[in-house]
Order: structure tokens, then C-alpha cells, then sequence
């Protein structure tokens, strides 16, 4: 077999292991070339008007009609599991396109927190969480991403570190009252109600926060914590660990439960 015919069958073999759907294989392009191209043409556009903007252009390309229908109807019926997938290939295709080691504002607010107990929301492969449970925390964490979360234990076990994971979407996970003395958002972002992740804060816990300036719009992160006292507040540009490593604009927090 030369090198490239097994690199193939590598790639094949870790999409079957991780459950990608060979029927899914459009999504990526559709969501991640696609739709923003859409939005970058009209930032109004509507969901309803990008799908039938999608139907013309497979037209165009001369896709059969049966698949254009069948994309459709994956994209309208089906979306959370189509995002699964998605992010499943990210985590274990062949080329990391995000930045592999913790994320340097953690680092740096780490720095200054005595250890307790962390939750790392939507952590991905466990980049973070490593780290947090490397200088003493105990870390709970989740991400709808199953293929993920299986990297980050067996990353966790190889090092003899403890993880408490999860591999469910945001609004399924039991956060809690008053459990966590910190809570991070690495790239991430709540889209369950706020007051449920910041009820499972302790007094005087903290949620550090950074991500992309466009996730959470103008001024979105300070109203997002609005209920802590917001501690610090940036929007830098900087290298973003993931969008493909872009110069961006990135919006960095840190709030603490006070009352
Ligand atoms: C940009 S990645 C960031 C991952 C990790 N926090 C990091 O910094 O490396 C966003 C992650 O959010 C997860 N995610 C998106 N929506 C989610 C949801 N509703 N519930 C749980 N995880 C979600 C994705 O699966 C993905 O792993």
C-alpha cells in the first residue's frame, strides 16, 4: 500500500470510529464556506433564503434534484446532528485547525486562582481542562462533540489525571447549584439561559471568557454577565485559537460572583 493510500485508510477508518456519516459529508461546506459567503453578501439574510440560494447553486452545478432535497431536508430537520458530525471531523481530522495548547488568557488568569473546582462548557478535546486538572483542579467539562470528549480522557488517562466528562449539548447537562469556584468559556459561549451556568457558580467564583468579537456581538459578553461584577474586560486583536488561527478581533472577560 503506498503512503497515501494509507493515509487514506487512516482518515477512513478514525471517521467510521468516531460515527462520521458518510451522508453528512456536504455539511462543512455548506456551513463553513457556504453560509458565510451568503451572510458576507447580505447580513440580513434569512435561514430560508440561504437554503434556497443553496438549492440554486447545486442546480447550477448540476446536482440531481434528489440530493438537493435530501440536503434540504437534513439542513432543516436534522441540524443538531449535522453539527455533531461537523465538529467531530474537526477533532480528528488529519490537519489540527485550532490551536492545540490551553489558551493563554486561561494561562494567564490561572495564574492568580487558588485551585478548586472548574467546569470547562463545550471543551472540545480537552485542551484546557488538561491543564486546569495539571495544576490541581478538579474539572468537570462537556461538549456535544462525543468523539471529542473520548480524546480529552484518553489524553487525561495517558497523563494519570481525573476528568469529569460528559458528552452532551449544553442544554442537556446538569450544571447545578453553586458547584463550580470557576467557570470557562474557551471559544464557546452559553445557548442555554445564562442565570442556569451562573447559578452553578459558587460566591466568589469566577467565569473567565474569550472568543471572537462576532460570536457575541457588540457588548454582548459585559450584558451576557451582567448579573457578576465584571472584572475585566478587552477587545484586542489577536491570533484567535481557532478560525483557522486568523488575526481577529477577540473579546476577553473575567466576572466574579459576588453576592
Ligand atoms: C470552537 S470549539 C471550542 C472548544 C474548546 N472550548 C476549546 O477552546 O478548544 C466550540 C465547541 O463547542 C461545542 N459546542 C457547540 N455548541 C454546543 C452545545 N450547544 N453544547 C455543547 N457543546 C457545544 C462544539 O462541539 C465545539 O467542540
Amino acid at each position: 500500500m503506498t503512503r497515501r493510500a494509507m493515509a487514506a485508510a487512516a482518515l477512513l477508518f478514525r471517521s467510521i470510529a468516531s460515527g462520521q456519516k458518510r451522508d453528512f459529508d456536504f455539511y462543512p461546506d455548506f456551513r463553513n464556506v457556504f453560509t458565510p459567503k451568503a451572510r458576507a453578501g447580505n447580513p440580513s439574510i434569512t435561514g430560508g433564503e440561504i437554503l434556497r440560494q443553496y438549492a440554486a447553486s447545486l442546480r447550477a452545478g448540476k446536482v440531481p434534484e434528489i440530493e438537493i432535497e435530501r440536503r434540504l431536508g437534513l439542513i432543516r430537520d436534522h441540524r443538531p446532528a449535522l453539527e455533531i458530525d461537523m465538529w467531530n471531523r474537526v477533532y480528528t481530522g488529519p490537519e489540527p485547525e485550532f490551536n492545540q495548547a490551553p489558551n493563554a488568557f486561561l494561562m494567564q488568569k490561572a495564574a492568580g486562582l487558588k485551585p478548586g473546582v472548574a467546569l470547562d462548557y463545550a471543551m472540545g478535546e480537552g485542551r484546557n481542562a488538561i491543564y486546569l486538572a495539571q495544576l490541581g483542579w478538579e474539572v468537570w467539562g462537556f461538549d456535544q462533540a462525543d468523539a471529542a470528549v473520548r480524546i480529552a480522557q484518553q489524553r487525561a488517562e495517558k497523563l494519570g489525571l481525573r476528568l469529569h466528562t460528559s458528552a452532551v449539548k449544553d442544554a442537556d447537562y446538569d450544571f447545578g447549584r453553586e458547584r463550580f469556584d470557576l467557570i470557562l468559556f474557551s471559544w464557546a459561549m452559553p445557548l442555554v439561559p445564562v442565570e442556569r451556568v451562573v447559578g452553578s457558580l459558587k460566591p466568589g467564583g469566577v467565569v473567565v471568557m474569550e472568543c471572537a468579537a462576532d460570536y457575541v456581538g457588540r457588548n454582548g459578553m459585559l450584558k451576557m454577565f451582567d448579573s457578576l461584577e465584571i472584572t475585566q474586560y478587552e477587545r484586542i486583536k489577536a491570533k484567535a485559537d481557532w478560525y483557522n488561527r486568523m488575526e481577529t478581533e477577540v473579546v476577553r472577560l473575567v466576572a466574579v460572583k459576588t453576592r
